[in-house]
């Protein structure tokens, strides 16, 4: 990747995403597109015409951004993500995060939909990501080493800081929702996985599999940004349940927490 990429996508931006840094950004995955309540929109833009970015090819993303204000925060709103088995690369997949950097952001949460891969997880619960597992041996840092993205060798010790991981508890504590720590172990998709790499990832130590999250909160944590991961556990990971997968019953199980999902994200605006 490289940085002169994204200064064409900067230049796209209007001057009020740049005025003030936004208080948090927020990346919106399957399903968690519409969770969000907007009181006063400062900027709008479709994926589509955001150049180096382009529409998601996925249902249950949206592709919009948005600039907003609510609860007394500033707010910039990724709904719907570019996934790296979309073909296009790195770029669009950290595209993002990149202009989050260029706002000044420095608190990042990202949410996902994701397969459980716990015993203890049931389709509903939510899980606060504590740490991850890249198995997909790529990564968006290779390439020129820039600065700005941070050190050549980003310690990864605490991706996911420990208060916003707390302040999602309290939250979910708070809602009466089901969640729990866990770590997320990233496959490059778009298959499903087997049963037995389901197991591999377990012995591991993963808790739940998706295909998202890992390269942002990656490029996130060089640049220095705090982040909260959650996941949506929209289904049993491959050989968990005797079902076979399918994106269908991703979107349908995000379609049924939808109201759950917004109260979460509400209340924990409230706390940060
Ligand atoms: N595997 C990978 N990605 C996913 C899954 C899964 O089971 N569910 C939602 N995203």
């Amino acid at each position: 990747m490289k940085l002169k990429y994204f200064d064409r996508t900067a230049g796209y931006f209007p001057d009020v995403c740049f005025e003030r840094h936004p208080d948090i950004g927020i990346m919106l995955g399957s399903g968690w597109g519409e969770s969000l309540v907007m009181d006063k929109v400062l900027a709008r833009m479709s994926y589509a015409d955001i150049p180096g970015l382009g529409a998601s090819t996925v249902k249950g993303h949206a592709g919009e951004f948005v600039l907003y204000e609510h609860a007394g925060l500033r707010i910039a709103a990724w709904c719907g993500r570019r996934h790296y088995y979309e073909g296009d690369g790195w770029e669009p997949v950290v595209l993002p995060i990149e202009m989050l950097r260029r706002m000044g952001c420095e608190t990042l949460l990202l949410t996902n939909a994701a397969g459980g891969i716990n015993p203890a997880l049931r389709p509903g619960d939510f899980v606060v990501i504590r740490d991850h597992i890249n198995v997909v041996g790529a990564n968006p840092l290779i390439g020129p080493h820039y600065l700005e993205w941070g050190e050549r060798f980003p310690d990864m010790t605490d991706v996911y800081q420990k208060h916003l991981a707390e302040l999602l508890h309290a939250s979910a504590n708070s809602l009466g929702l089901r969640a729990m720590d866990g770590v997320y172990a990233y496959t490059s998709g778009p298959c499903y996985e087997t049963p037995a790499e389901i197991q591999a990832y377990k012995a591991q130590g993963a808790d739940v599999v998706g295909m998202s999250t890992v390269p942002e909160a990656v490029f996130a944590k060089a640049c220095g940004m705090r982040i909260a991961g959650l996941s949506l556990v929209s289904n049993l990971a491959a050989g968990i349940s005797r079902q076979k997968l399918g994106h269908e019953e991703v979107i349908a199980a995000s379609q049924a927490a939808k109201a759950v999902m917004s109260a979460f994200i509400e209340d924990f605006l409230q706390r940060l």
